[in-house]
């Protein structure tokens, strides 16, 4: 890349500011922008110095998140009325530039992409009890499709052994986490203005079937009647790929933001349990008794939100997250 001191192009930076709605883990952000050129194409990349280290080793979790900012930048260049062509880890020396996207034609955007669109700012991080009213059959398959167009397959977990093996699962992992100071450390840290803000972590972590994260040790001090009872849980979904390598990252990551989209649309919101995910013996437990061989990527609750969420989950501004051929961007 050459380097120089334009100003970004407006369509750079309304990209930019696409990526940025996209969840990560813990609100990490991990991932830096590049426009090539004045609005020639634009780059997606891990910034691996911001994912869990403890949590997330191999940076799995933190490639999911950046294939969701993907998800939501060539939505962004629909809406601009361009078709995005995506290339997806297009330096083989790099492994860190996870996908360039160039515009094509002018084409409108079609009513589906402008819904996506519309939910981008909206969709959020649900945690702790449901509605009662559940989530509708045709909308999880209509869910399901839109995992399945990105090449991922969401699998509902509904059978009652499956649930209880889940549970089980993700409570085991859970339990592991809160008895491992390390990882206490790694989560306390991510509360407050730069993560997830205490307002989003005040529901109790074990009000639902499946456990929560304790982001503010509430677990040690109180104690939920209900325990695990599962009032409130909605349905329990796992998002798989077929295979396990970078690539197959970016899918899950894009098929994920693809079927929250889709549900924000619908008023249906997601929470996430990925706490077995990230021990080993325990992810693989859960693809042989689950997902019948795929690589599980992520565990979601999905349902009604009881009340509008009255705060949001902060982003780092687009001066941060941009940069113009290596130069971060100036105004
Ligand atoms: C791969 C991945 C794993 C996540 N795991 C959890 C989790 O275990 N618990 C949780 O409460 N949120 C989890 N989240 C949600 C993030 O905390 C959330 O996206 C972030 O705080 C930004 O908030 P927002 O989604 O409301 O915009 C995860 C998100 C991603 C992409």
């Amino acid at each position: 890349m050459s380097v120089t001191h334009e100003k970004p192009g407006r369509a750079a930076l309304h990209l930019a500011r696409a990526g940025c709605l996209a969840p990560s883990a813990h609100n990490t952000q991990p991932w830096f922008f590049a426009e090539e050129g004045h609005d020639h194409g634009f780059e997606v990349h891990l910034d691996g110095g911001r994912r869990m280290l403890l949590t997330d080793p191999l940076g799995r979790e933190a490639v999911i998140a950046c294939g969701a900012a993907l998800f939501n930048v060539r939505i962004a260049v629909r809406h601009l009325g361009f078709r995005p062509v995506v290339d997806l880890l297009p330096q083989p020396g790099d492994s860190a530039h996870l996908a360039r996207v160039g515009f094509t034609t002018h084409s409108p955007c079609t009513p589906e992409e402008t819904l996506l669109a519309g939910a981008m700012i909206h969709r959020h991080t649900h945690r702790g009890r449901f509605g009662a009213e559940p989530v509708a059959q045709p909308l999880l398959d209509e869910l399901h499709e839109q995992a399945r167009v990105e090449g991922a397959t969401l699998q509902v977990i509904d059978d009652p052994e499956q649930l209880e093996l889940l549970a089980d699962l993700v409570r085991t992992a859970e339990d592991t986490h809160r008895a491992d100071f390390g990882h206490t450390v790694e989560l306390a840290r991510r509360v407050g203005p730069y993560g997830v803000p205490v307002e989003g972590c005040r529901q109790h972590p074990d009000a639902t079937r499946l456990a929560g994260r304790d982001y503010l040790g509430l677990a040690r001090r109180y104690l939920v009647p209900s325990r695990g009872q599962g009032g409130g849980t909605g349905t329990v979904a796992v998002l798989s790929t077929p295979y396990d390598r970078r690539p197959d990252w970016l899918r899950a990551g894009q098929a994920l933001q693809r079927m929250l989209l889709y549900a924000a649309a619908h008023d249906v919101m997601a929470a996430f349990h990925t706490q077995p995910l990230e021990l080993p013996e325990l992810r693989a437990r859960l693809r042989t008794g689950l997902t019948a061989g795929r690589h599980p990527q992520v565990v979601l609750r999905l349902g009604h939100v009881p009340q509008p969420q009255t705060w949001y989950t902060p982003r780092r501004p687009a001066t941060q997250v941009l940069v113009h051929d290596d130069v971060p961007v100036r105004w």
